[in-house]
């Protein structure tokens, strides 16, 4: 049986004032919550106060992003290292806008991943095609390559993966229950050509547009085994009704 997780993308939102209030919203009514494991990524700077408002919770802290070099001549990154100071269990690699916005190729992602298993921070690997690629007919073969990438290198057993199609991150177009339970089950097959064992243990998160309406349909699929949230996830009282969505 596989345990639920909910992960919280903020992305590059927030400030100590609104993010001590989200946190003390979410820490009032996901305190005692056993039915997921709940995650929060706050953008970098904030690591060290969430870290300090979730002391003493079960909600755990995650990051956005990670450099793969251990230290050195890289201004403005973060090392994996880094993160484990601040209590960081998870770190979300290959995000799309990472992917689009700042160029990162299938090969950084997987040094990211490597990097983060290595220092026993657990990836959340973001796969996930875009809407001209899905037109063409291929969404399979996208994220097959984007998971086949990190398969192949790093241990499955310590990883999230994170399906989002790009093109319903951020604009309000879910993908189907239907539609992504097909990719969510597409992944499982891909991790159970190399151990069935794994597969039936990884969770395997949906991104893209999840809110409080369609949370509870999307996480009653079978492959489905959380989600990971941006905007929704900003909103304390839309974010908790989304991780009690989980179905049991
Ligand atoms: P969204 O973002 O929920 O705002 O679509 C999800 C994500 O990018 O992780």
């Amino acid at each position: 049986m596989r345990r639920s997780l909910v992960a919280a993308n903020w992305k590059m939102n927030g400030s100590a004032e609104s993010i001590a209030e989200l946190l003390g919203a979410l820490r009032q009514s996901l305190d005692g919550f056993a039915a997921a494991d709940v995650l929060v990524c706050p953008p970098m700077p904030y690591l060290d106060l969430c870290g300090r408002l979730l002391e003493g919770s079960a909600i755990r802290l995650g990051a956005q992003n990670a450099h793969e070099a251990p230290s050195g001549a890289f201004t403005g990154e973060t090392a994996v290292s880094m993160l484990q100071d601040f209590g960081v269990s998870h770190v979300i690699l290959g995000h799309s806008e990472r992917r689009q916005l700042f160029g990162e190729t299938d090969a950084q992602v997987v040094a990211k991943c490597v990097a983060a298993q290595e220092q026993g921070i657990e990836p959340v690997l973001c796969v996930g095609e875009t809407l001209q690629e899905r037109e063409a007919g291929q969404a399979e073969a996208v994220v097959a390559r984007q998971l086949k990438a990190v398969l192949d290198v790093c241990a499955p057993e310590n990883l999230v993966v994170a399906y989002e199609p790009v093109w319903a991150i951020g604009t309000g177009q879910t993908a189907t229950p239907l539609q992504a339970q097909q990719m969510h089950a597409f992944i499982r097959e891909q991790v159970a050509a190399r151990s069935t064992e794994v597969a039936d243990s990884m969770r395997i998160l949906y991104g893209g547009s999840v809110n409080a309406e369609n949370a509870a349909q999307l996480f009653a699929e079978r492959d489905i085994d959380g989600g990971l949230v941006g905007g929704a996830s900003l909103k304390p009282t839309e974010f908790i009704t989304i991780c009690k969505s989980v179905s049991g």
